[in-house]
């Protein structure tokens, strides 16, 4: 992960619309990381992640945002929602889990990578299965020209195994090892082991049950979960990718404020909201968790939370977990500008998708530049008038557009159909000015 932070921002300038600072205090924030990784490991061991905090109201990219990095990262990243936890002796996910959570993340990744340096064995060893099964081997004793033709025999049939003209038969296969992987985070690492252990006994019981009978097709696929269990090396992917989790990985720490508690609303709050917020304490500050997979020390694992907080406050939150996200960056709101951005300019913007779901009934939606004013327009206007849900309001404003013609897009099939700035206001003005059909409506 050695991008620039100029070459991160570019990559989320492609799905995220203005929000510069949230996306630069970001981007600042790998780059850091990458650079500590270049350095001694005494200095390594001094320079401490920055953790974020991004305010900004509903519906203006906070989500998007953590969502892009996800998909364009190839560090250990996972995002999690503060609110999903409970306080450590509540029923429910505590706080640690998502430490695992990031571990598995991270397992993945690498298998992952394994995988693909190792694509070749792999599929050699799902073939030769497979052709095992088509083909019984020919006794000891038959003799050299037997065995010459069962040799053209079997690289004939080693070509349909893997042109798939052989996909639909059906062949027995036995298992080597059931693969029930118990990944279930929440559980601690002592309760895993003991379903782990429950598990390999019945593994033992149930000889017979390994085997099934299945297509070609199917036991192409469930042959590679056998190979890469068994060509790979799961210590040392396991072992590797602690290290990466450690080093590099990313916890988005999303809905912070649902668990900040308001000076003004006390009565109703929940006490274990706090009780959440100090048990995030030590894992953001750093402290080692126990994993299936061994111990994670969590010192360098950076965070990035987010919140609108509309109710609460960032003050609201207890001061010993305020001051661990000493990075703070607001988001906009969004203007009318913005919104006509988001819709034009992003990468699969919703206009696209539209065109794509009716392209698929035939009809070739156009959208003329003054209607996708308008509908910018009238969606911030929504926002200004009801509750300003940002950029989620061009869904609802959008659905409301294109509501008939999305409905009797087979009557259409072939034709093109515009979308005009005057079907954009006959559709919408009546709603969007008044008051109450803009809250039911939009
Ligand atoms: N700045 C933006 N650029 C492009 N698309 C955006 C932007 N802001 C929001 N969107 C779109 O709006 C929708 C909601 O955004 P998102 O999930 O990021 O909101 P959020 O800030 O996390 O809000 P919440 O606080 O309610 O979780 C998404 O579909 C997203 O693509
Ligand atoms: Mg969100």
């Amino acid at each position: 992960m050695n991008l620039t932070p100029k070459e991160i921002v570019e990559y989320l300038d492609k799905y995220v619309i203005s929000q510069k600072d949230a996306k630069k205090t970001i981007a600042l924030a790998l780059r850091t990381r990458y650079r500590r990784m270049q350095l001694s490991s005494e200095l390594q061991d001094e320079i401490m992640p920055k953790n974020i905090l991004m305010i900004g109201s509903t519906g203006v990219g906070k989500t998007e945002i953590s969502r892009r990095l996800a998909k364009m990262m190839k560090v250990p990243f996972i995002k999690v929602e503060a609110s999903k936890y409970t306080e450590v002796g509540f029923v429910g996910r505590d706080v640690e889990s998502m430490v695992r959570d990031l571990v598995v993340n991270s397992i993945s990744i690498v298998k992952a990578e394994q995988e693909e340096n190792n694509q070749e064995k792999i599929e050699n060893y799902v073939i030769n299965k497979i052709v095992e099964k088509l083909l019984p081997p020919l006794p000891e004793s038959a003799s050299e020209s037997k065995k010459d033709d069962y040799q053209r025999l079997l690289s004939a049939m080693e070509d349909k195994v893997i042109s798939g003209e052989m996909d639909e038969r059906t062949i027995e296969i036995e298992f080597d090892k059931v693969n029930i992987e118990f990944n279930d985070t929440n559980l601690p690492p002592e309760m895993a082991k003991v379903q782990e252990s429950f598990s390999k006994i019945f593994e033992t019981m149930s000889k017979d049950e390994k085997k099934k009978e299945v297509t070609v097709k199917d036991a192409k696929s469930l042959l590679k979960v056998e190979a890469a269990s068994k060509l790979l090396d799961m210590t040392a992917i396991n072992a590797e990718a602690l290290r990466r989790a450690e080093d590099g990985g990313i916890i988005f720490l999303d809905e912070i404020d649902k668990i900040a508690i308001s000076a003004k609303s006390q009565g109703r709050n929940d006490p274990s909201k706090e009780g959440v917020q100090r048990d995030l304490l030590p894992i953001v500050e750093g402290s080692s968790v126990t994993t299936k997979y061994g111990v994670i020390n969590t010192d360098h694992i950076l965070f990035i939370a987010a919140g609108a907080f509309h109710l609460t406050k960032p003050s609201d939150l207890i001061p010993e977990l305020q001051g661990r996200f000493p990075l703070r960056v607001e988001l906009e709101s969004l203007t009318e500008e913005t919104l006509y951005m988001i819709l034009t300019q992003t990468e699969n913007s919703l206009l696209k998708q539209y065109e794509a779901l009716l392209g698929v009934e035939g009809m070739t939606l156009v959208f003329e530049d003054e209607a996708i004013r308008s509908i910018a327009k009238l969606s911030h206007r929504a926002n200004e008038l009801t509750e300003d849900i940002g950029a989620r309001r061009l869904h609802t404003v959008l659905e409301k557009v294109l509501e008939e013609i999305s409905f009797d897009a087979d009557e259409h099939s072939g034709e093109e159909f515009r979308i005009t700035a005057k079907l954009v206001h006959d559709k919408l003005d009546m709603v969007v000015e008044d008051d109450d059909l803009s809250r039911y409506i939009l």
